[in-house]
């Protein structure tokens, strides 16, 4: 099996994940690492890494074939394009870049210089996602026609780059492009329009709570909200079909099905009375027209991301993670930015 070797941009949280923690095949094999700072690159040495402290030296290495990119979101368009301009296929971390301008630019350059150039979307394989797309694509509880995803803490945000401005922080660069992506890959058909809603409540600097919706020509509608200030959390899934509903209730993954059985209603002569007063159109359906089922289990490829990586430097794979898909996401950001400025809903075909 031929080795390739990957350098590291960047050997900070995600940089030094990538080399120690994510499931790679033996034929990928992280050989350096380059990071302004010292503190960093000590660590690289510390777990085995070559490192250099000179972006020029470290790129003209030529047994590096590829790069990861893991730095301020900000950097990413100067530096994956350094790395494409020497010659090297790149990973870039997400969000890949801060709007669709500096995205087409990197395009351009990986067109220029005949690399690979690719996203690292992980959580497509997250357990929770996984189990929900599959309860949408089975139709386990019917056709779907809403759609709920969440993240929600109550730290506020770190006071690192994550918080300020410059370097691309705030949540939806953050999470919202993970929950943005796992949406465009479960739900078909286009996104014709966008409403996005953002809140600046631990700093005045970046969003760090957001609202956003996507209307997908299906007839789905479909929320991805975070939030950084929610002392009770919400369902980080929810979701409506016309013959049931599905919710996973937070990161234990536990959760429910409630399956329709019996849709023959009955709505009673006098109208229910209930704690919050009367109603007879929401008022309970009796109980044996519903099953409640446990939520499935879905497959989970952790390896999914480098298998694939190793195979596309091989010439015998597409990146997983396209930049047809790349580009729609980024599109719903600059979008979703746009709505949020002007506080109103964006006709789109993304
Ligand atoms: N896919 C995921 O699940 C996931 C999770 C966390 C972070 N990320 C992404 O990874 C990237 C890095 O985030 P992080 O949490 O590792 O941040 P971090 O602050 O922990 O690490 C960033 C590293 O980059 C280095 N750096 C900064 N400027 C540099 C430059 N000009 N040249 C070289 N090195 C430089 C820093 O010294 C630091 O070591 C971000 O784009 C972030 O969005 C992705």
């Amino acid at each position: 099996m031929k080795t390739h070797n990957i350098g590291i941009i960047g050997y900070g949280g995600m940089g030094s994940y990538h080399h120690t923690r994510i499931e790679k095949p033996c034929g990928i094999n992280f050989l350096s690492a380059y990071d302004i700072s010292a503190a960093r690159l000590e660590k690289a040495k510390n777990n085995g890494l070559e490192t250099f402290d000179n972006l020029d030296d470290f790129l003209a290495d030529s047994r590096i074939d590829a790069v990861l990119v893991a730095v301020p979101n900000d950097k990413h368009l100067e530096l994956c394009c350094a790395a494409m301009n020497a010659g090297k296929s790149v990973i870039c971390e997400k969000p890949v870049a801060i709007n669709s301008e500096e995205l087409e630019e990197m395009i351009e350059c990986s067109k220029k210089n005949n690399v690979i150039f690719t996203v690292h979307q992980n959580r497509r394989m997250d357990e929770d996602y996984r189990i929900m797309k599959k309860i949408f694509d089975e139709k386990m509880i019917g056709d779907v026609f809403r759609i709920e995803s969440r993240v929600q803490g109550s730290r506020g945000i770190a006071d690192t780059w994550r918080r300020r401005k410059v370097h691309g922080g705030g949540m939806l660069y953050d999470w919202g492009v993970h929950l943005i992506d796992q949406m465009l890959c479960m739900v078909p058909g286009k996104v014709t329009s966008i409403f996005a809603e953002f809140q600046y409540i631990s700093t005045n600097e970046v969003d760090d709570n957001i609202r956003l919706t996507m209307w997908f020509d299906s007839g789905v509608s479909a929320l991805v909200e975070i939030g950084t200030c929610n002392f009770i959390m919400l369902p980080i899934w929810y979701m409506c079909g016309r013959e049931g509903s599905a919710q996973i209730d937070y990161w234990n993954l536990e959760g429910r099905i409630n399956h329709l059985i019996d849709n023959d209603i009955k709505f009673e002569d006098e109208i229910p009375s209930t704690l919050v007063g009367p109603s007879i159109t929401l008022a309970p359906r009796a109980e044996d027209t519903m099953e409640e089922l446990p939520l499935p289990k879905a497959e989970v490829d952790k390896g999914f991301f480098y298998k694939n990586f190793y195979d596309v430097l091989e010439g015998r794979a597409e990146p997983t993670v396209s930049i047809p898909q790349i580009k729609r996401a980024m599109k719903v950001i600059d979008t979703a930015f746009e709505s949020g400025r002007i506080h109103k809903i964006i006709e789109c075909d993304i």
